[in-house]
């Protein structure tokens, strides 16, 4: 994905500046999620298969292929308006819960629950290329039956509910607030039972981002935060750093792909 960046760091030329709130770090109760836009979200970041999360895709893909899991309640935590960590879950779910905080978010996923566009088909083709994932025929209405989407909080979520989980681009973007990002992490791996496989995804650098004609606060993690978060929470960990395709990456520095087991 391509979080676009805050204005003047990006090449999008937007005029779109960070919010002139009174509080010029904001802490994730102050931003107005309900007015995140999936389209605009969709449009930019997922609506073409990029090669970064192509490369993503396929380890998260083989990563949960080889976890040696099955028929496991499953979570993506801050789905927003992206479905493939949901779909890399999928063949290995009794159930996926897509929690996530902004309404206008919720009301997408749900809306994609029922029957996800075409957009999402190529995503699959990259999954289905294992055959864990080919042996599942009808990824659509998989989704349909097994998904469902709740509007929680990630700072709410319960302890040791769920068997797999995946969380993208949340704990560096949800918030300008470092102890926010750090608490995130934690509550995502504590909501997972000890010995659980998880992936998540961060952004690094990042001073915030656009969406449609909103802007959104980052934190700007560093490699070895995250690591540090992780690492509290979570053992067998690999990291996976995807450098930014130039054009598109101004603004913040890379990705860092994260899988593990939680410690619970
Ligand atoms: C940068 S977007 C990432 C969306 C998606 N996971 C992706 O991979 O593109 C951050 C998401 O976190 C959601 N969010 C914000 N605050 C949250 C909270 N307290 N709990 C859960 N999700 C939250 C936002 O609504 C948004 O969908």
């Amino acid at each position: 994905m391509a979080l676009i960046p805050a204005a003047g760091t990006g090449c999008s030329g937007s005029s779109t500046s960070p919010p002139r709130a009174e509080s010029p770090k904001p802490v994730n109760s102050e931003v107005e999620w309900d007015g995140f836009d999936p389209g605009a979200y969709v449009e930019h970041n997922y609506s073409l298969l990029r090669a970064d999360d192509h490369e993503i895709l396929c380890r998260i893909r083989d990563f949960f292929a080889g976890a040696k899991i099955s028929h496991v309640r499953c979570v993506d935590v801050g789905s927003g308006a992206n479905l493939y960590p949901a779909l890399a879950l999928l063949p290995f779910a009794r159930s996926v819960e897509l929690c996530e905080w902004s309404a206008a978010n919720v009301g997408w996923l749900r809306g994609q629950i029922d029957r996800y566009d075409e957009c999402w088909d190529a995503y699959w083709q990259v999954c289905a290329e294992h055959p864990a994932y080919a042996a599942l025929a009808d990824p659509r209405g998989h989704l349909a039956r097994v998904g469902r989407v709740v509007q929680l909080s990630v700072f709410d979520l319960p302890r040791h509910a769920w068997g797999a989980g995946t969380m993208f681009f949340v704990a560096c973007s949800i918030s300008a607030d470092r102890a926010e990002s750090e608490h995130a992490i934690g509550r995502f791996l504590g909501a997972l039972r000890p010995g659980s496989p998880f992936a998540a995804a961060f952004m690094l650098g990042s001073n915030g981002y656009r969406v449609g004609q909103r802007w959104f606060p980052a934190v700007e993690l560093q490699r070895a935060e995250v690591v540090a978060s992780v690492a509290a929470g979570a053992y067998d960990v690999d990291m996976y750093e995807v450098r930014p395709t130039p054009s598109l990456r101004d603004g913040y520095l890379g990705m860092l792909l994260v899988t593990g087991r939680s410690r619970g």
